[in-house]
C-alpha cells in the first residue's frame, strides 16, 4: 500500500479531533482525512444496529477516498460497532477502547478504575472486557455521563453549569477509591482541566486522567510502522474534513483545538454510503 495514501478518522462529531489531534503531533508526515457525522451526532444514546449502520456507511465514504487506515475515534462506535465492521471491511481499522482500557491497566496502582463514557459505551461494558482481560483482579466502575456531550458541542467547556454537572456525575465514585478515571468518550478530553479539578474537589487527589486518544496514535504508528506504511515525509500534510452537516461550526470549532488552520470543511451526503 502506497504510504502517502490518508489516515481516515471519524466521529459522530468534533469530539474525534482529540484524537486527530493526538495523531497530528505524533505522526507529522501523515495526512488526515476527518469525517464527522455532526447532523446525526450523538451516537451514545442509539443502538448498536444504528451505530454500526452509520459506521459501515462512514467507513465506505472513507474507503472510496482512498484511505489506507481506518480510525474510529469515537468510543461509542469502538465499543458497539468495530467488532462487526472488521469483518466487514479488508483494511486494517483502529479502535479508541482497547488502547484506552490498555493504558488505564497500566497506570492504575491500587487496581481500582473508573471509566466514563456515554450511555452506549458503558452500558456495552467493552472497557470492562478489555480491562478485566488484561488483569481479572482490576476493579472498573463505569458511569455514564450524557450531558457532557452537548456541553462541548454548545462550547462550554469552562462553564460553571458544567462544573456543576460533574460534581453530580463524579460524585458517584466516591468511597470506590478509583486512582484513575478514563475519559472514555473523545469529547471528554476537551473537559480535562475542568474534570481535573472536580474531581480533586469530590474524590481527593492522586487520581490519574487517561486519555485513550494518546495510546490509540501509539497503536496507528506501531500498525503503520510495521506494515511498511509509516509516511515520514518532511512536506507539512494536507488535512482534509468532512461532516453530514454544519460545516462552518465544525470548521471554526476545529481551528479552535487543532494545531492546523482549517481552511474548508465540506458537506457529504453520508447516507448515499449504502
Ligand atoms: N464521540 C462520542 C464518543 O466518543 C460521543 C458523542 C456521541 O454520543 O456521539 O463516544
Amino acid at each position: 500500500m502506497d504510504c502517502g495514501l490518508p489516515v481516515g478518522v471519524f466521529d459522530s462529531g468534533v469530539g474525534g479531533l482529540t484524537v486527530a489531534k493526538e495523531i497530528m503531533s505524533r505522526l507529522p508526515g501523515e495526512r488526515i482525512l476527518y469525517y464527522g457525522d455532526t447532523a446525526r451526532v450523538p451516537y451514545g444514546s442509539k443502538s448498536k444496529e444504528t451505530v454500526t449502520e452509520y459506521s459501515r456507511q462512514i467507513t465506505k465514504f472513507l474507503i472510496s477516498q482512498g484511505v489506507k487506515v481506518v480510525v474510529v475515534a469515537c468510543n461509542t462506535a469502538s465499543a458497539l460497532a468495530v467488532d462487526t465492521m472488521r469483518k466487514e471491511f479488508d483494511l486494517p481499522i483502529i479502535d479508541v477502547v482497547e488502547p484506552g482500557a490498555r493504558t488505564a491497566a497500566g497506570v492504575t496502582r491500587n487496581g481500582s478504575i473508573g471509566v466514563i463514557g456515554t450511555e452506549g459505551t458503558i452500558r456495552s461494558g467493552m472497557y470492562n472486557k478489555h480491562i478485566y482481560n488484561i488483569s481479572p483482579e482490576l476493579n472498573v466502575f463505569g458511569k455514564a455521563c450524557p450531558l457532557f456531550v452537548p456541553l462541548v458541542e454548545e462550547g462550554w467547556i469552562y462553564d460553571s453549569v458544567t462544573r456543576e454537572v460533574a460534581r453530580r456525575y463524579l460524585g458517584e465514585f466516591r468511597g470506590k477509591d478509583v486512582d484513575s478515571l478514563v475519559l472514555g468518550c473523545t469529547h471528554y478530553p476537551l473537559l480535562s482541566n475542568l474534570i481535573r479539578d472536580v474531581v480533586q474537589e469530590v474524590l481527593g487527589g492522586g487520581v490519574t486522567l487517561v486519555n485513550p486518544a494518546v495510546e490509540t496514535a501509539k497503536c496507528l504508528k506501531q500498525l503503520l510502522t510495521e506494515r511498511g506504511e509509516l509516511n515520514s515525509s518532511p512536506e507539512v500534510p494536507e488535512h482534509r474534513f468532512y461532516v453530514s452537516d454544519g460545516a462552518e461550526k465544525f470548521r471554526s470549532f476545529a481551528n479552535s483545538i487543532l494545531p492546523c488552520n482549517v481552511i474548508e470543511t465540506k458537506n457529504v451526503a453520508i447516507k448515499t454510503f449504502e
